[in-house]
């Protein structure tokens, strides 16, 4: 056991303890709380995910942290406070935020993200890496979701705090997500260990389709089957459980598409198919992706798909299509 480590876990735990009682016990947490109702978050909902409130202050944690001893610079190597910028001293790191905990997958507080109440920068303010931290090895709510991973042998992947607690709150108990970096290796071997299946669902807007691409060939490349939830209309999944509800929520997961069939649409987003140029550039896109599937009936399914969408024969897209395969040999 590592001393400082295991100080640094005591602090971690007891401030999210203190950032909860202060959303509930104190005339400011009740803006915070305000906020979090005005998203559509409920009390259940605030106590599963452990949702705390930063004071507007600059010394609750230093004074807290301080009355039970706690070595301040060290609190602050651990990226609980900060060092004073003209003089010696420590501050609070988190000032105003909405706290939300971040756990490692035994459940200990490692970690926070402390987001801004309402609009300003940055919108969410994260605890730097430390002894506890490693934010490529952590996925957000793995604590909570293992079990139901481990049963289901799938895991709901999204990008943010919001999406994972509305998809929780919409039943899915298997969700975590990356909190907003780029998946990682060691994201995905974790995975891996757990799972046989991901559903991929990010933030319908354009980054958050361009980064499903990217993490498609990642997942499957670890042997992963993978299945990509669509937001419609560039909205995140938690703004699209907000404003459709449960049963359109259900209906997106459950009609979630194959990494096929999303990397088509998503090529299709760059043309104009009623115009010849358009719809020959979008077939020589869309021929390879289908061209690399081994499974013959596969490849038939998309071929005809194609051929229905873009008013071509089947019959010319297979030739083309073997063809392909047959260069890629
Ligand atoms: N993120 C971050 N720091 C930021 C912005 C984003 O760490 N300044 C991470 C967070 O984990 C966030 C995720 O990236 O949840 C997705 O970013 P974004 O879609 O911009 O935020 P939302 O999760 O939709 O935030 P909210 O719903 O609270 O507005
Ligand atoms: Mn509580
Ligand atoms: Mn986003
Ligand atoms: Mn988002
Ligand atoms: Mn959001």
């Amino acid at each position: 056991r590592n001393p400082e480590k295991e100080l640094l876990y005591d602090a971690y735990e007891l401030s999210a303890k203190l950032y909860h009682f202060l959303l509930k016990n104190t005339q400011h947490g009740q803006d915070a709380v305000s906020y979090l109702r005005s998203r559509g978050f409920n009390d259940k909902i605030i106590e599963q995910f452990g949702i705390g409130f930063a004071p507007d202050r600059w010394d609750t944690m230093v004074q807290f942290l301080g009355k039970r001893e706690f070595d301040l610079k060290e609190m602050e190597k651990g990226g609980l406070l900060s060092a004073r910028q003209e003089r010696d001293g420590y501050v609070d790191k988190f000032r105003n935020r909405i706290m939300f905990p971040i756990h490692d997958r035994n459940g200990r507080v490692i970690a926070f993200a402390g987001r801004i109440l309402g609009e300003g920068q940055p919108k969410y303010l994260n605890s730097p890496e430390s002894l506890l931290f490693n934010k490529s090895r952590t996925l957000y709510n793995l604590h909570q979701a293992k079990a139901s991973i481990r049963k289901l042998r799938q895991i709901v992947l999204c990008e943010g705090y919001g999406d994972v607690i509305a998809t929780w709150e919409a039943g899915y108990q298997n969700v975590v997500a990356t909190m907003g970096t780029s998946l990682t290796e060691q994201q995905i071997a974790i995975m891996k260990s757990m799972a046989e299946e991901v559903i991929v669902s990010y933030d319908g807007d354009k980054a958050g389709l361009q980064a499903a691409m990217k993490v498609l060939p990642m997942l499957e490349g670890a042997g992963l089957r993978v299945r990509i939830a669509l937001m419609g209309d560039g909205m995140d999944p938690d703004e699209y459980y907000r404003k459709y509800g449960l049963e359109r929520y259900h209906h997106v997961m459950n009609s979630a598409v194959s990494s096929t069939k999303f990397k088509l649409i998503y090529l299709k987003k760059n043309h104009i198919l009623l115009e010849e140029h358009g719809k020959i550039a979008y077939t020589k896109e869309a021929l390879p992706i289908i061209a690399e599937l081994s499974s013959s009936t596969e490849r038939e399914v998309y071929l005809r798909e194609l051929s229905t969408e873009l008013h071509l024969s089947y019959e010319s897209l297979k030739q083309d299509c073997n063809l392909l395969r047959q260069s890629m040999q």
